[in-house]
């Protein structure tokens, strides 16, 4: 004899057999499980969203070493020290962003060929090498990066994961800084 009646016993069969709308609106690919009480979607959801950060500060910083290997004219010395100051203060998320993904049961894709594929970031100039034309190049790039983080913040808060939120608003700090050095040459 069933311990449930049939029609409680239906009703949860319709329950059991109901889409999750929560598992519906975030997807990616499976996380590895861990003991971390974060939800899984806000897990999905930052694993996703750190990938992308990742992706493009790989190309970022690989972009502003191209510009201070190649930069030249009058200002060479200034724009070479400068351009490897920015590469280093962005090589330090790097790694931090990448732990991230992997501690919140992610894979975190950081070769030379995912962060190529995935990073939305337009490619380096390699035409000119004169003048001002690394320092307005690397503050698009700089800027365009700072924007997408700081839509990441709100994204990762609003779904719980306020330490993901806090990673990234450091990143959005140090980007910030590095884009005022680099408009700073542009002003009179
Ligand atoms: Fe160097």
């Amino acid at each position: 004899m069933s311990l449930v009646a049939p029609s409680r016993f239906r009703r949860i069969q319709h329950a059991m057999s109901k889409p999750s709308t929560k598992s519906a609106t975030i997807t990616g690919p499976k996380l590895t499980s861990t003991l971390n009480g974060l939800a899984v979607e806000a897990r999905t959801r930052s694993v996703a969203t750190l990938n992308q950060v990742l992706a493009e500060l790989i190309d970022l910083h690989s972009q502003t070493k191209q510009a201070h290997w190649n930069v030249a004219g009058s200002a060479f010395y200034s724009q070479h020290k400068l351009f490897d100051d920015l590469a280093e203060s962005v090589f330090e998320p790097i790694d931090d962003v990448a732990e991230r993904i992997v501690q919140l049961g992610g894979t975190a894709g950081g070769t030379i060929r995912q962060a190529a594929s995935t990073s939305s970031l337009p490619e380096f100039p390699t035409d000119t090498k004169g003048g001002l034309t690394y320092v307005t190049a690397l503050a698009e790039r700089y800027a365009n990066l700072g924007n997408s983080v700081r839509k990441a913040i709100d994204s990762t808060a609003n779904a719980g994961d306020a330490d993901t939120a806090d990673l990234l608003t450091g990143l959005s700090r140090t980007l910030d800084k590095a884009l005022w050095f680099l408009e700073a040459h542009t002003r009179a």
